[in-house]
């Protein structure tokens, strides 16, 4: 039911849509931004040499979300904020309000690191993802999907939750 496709120059406007929402505003993006901002931001992701490797997700055909996928390594910032310099990190976020709280989020989440990280970085079997402690559904939905408690980290000041998940071989 849930399908992903990379991200493409088209999904702008709704990627611009989606980020500007008032439920994203707590955690994922949290001042507004621009379509010009979007389009810097997202064209080079666009290039499957970049290191960030994006995707929307489809339930049933219809674009609900995006997630994003990169090595820890590349990220040298991130990864000592995380204490982990290997394993593939993930994001992900519901733009579209009434597809959240069905149980999206969670079967995205596990879909994304089974099917579709391995093809991009089949070397790598250990996933991890960081939530603000405060982002208490963002935490429920990566332990429903498979993810288990890492340890705690502060990412950008605010106090986090690393979850990691380890791909069976
Ligand atoms: C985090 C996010 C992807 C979760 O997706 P979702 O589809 O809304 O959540 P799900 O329906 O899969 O539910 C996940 C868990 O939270 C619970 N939950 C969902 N909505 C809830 C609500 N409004 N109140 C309390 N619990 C809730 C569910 O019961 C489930 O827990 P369970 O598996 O133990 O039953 C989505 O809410 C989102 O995009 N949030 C904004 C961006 C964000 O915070 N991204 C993560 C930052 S890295």
């Amino acid at each position: 039911m849930i399908d992903f496709r990379p991200l493409t120059e088209a999904d702008f406007p709704i990627l611009c849509e989606w980020l500007n929402s008032p439920h994203m505003r707590a955690h994922y993006q949290k001042t507004p931004t621009t379509i010009e901002e979007v389009q810097g931001k997202y064209s080079e992701r666009l290039s499957p040499s970049h290191p960030t490797h994006c995707h929307i997700a489809f339930y049933r055909g219809k674009p609900f979300g995006m997630l994003q996928c990169y090595l820890l390594r590349n990220y040298p910032d991130f990864a000592s904020e995380m204490g982990e310099h290997d394993g593939v990190a993930v994001d992900l976020f519901i733009g579209e309000p009434r597809f959240m709280g069905r149980g999206l989020g969670k079967a995205m989440l596990r879909s994304y690191v089974l099917n579709v990280v391995p093809s991009i970085f089949p070397q790598d079997c250990k996933c991890f993802i960081c939530h603000a402690k405060e982002n208490k559904i963002a935490i429920r939905g990566s332990l429903s999907a498979g993810f288990l408690p890492y340890r705690d980290v502060i990412e950008g000041g605010v106090e986090s939750l690393l979850l990691s998940f380890d791909r069976p071989i």
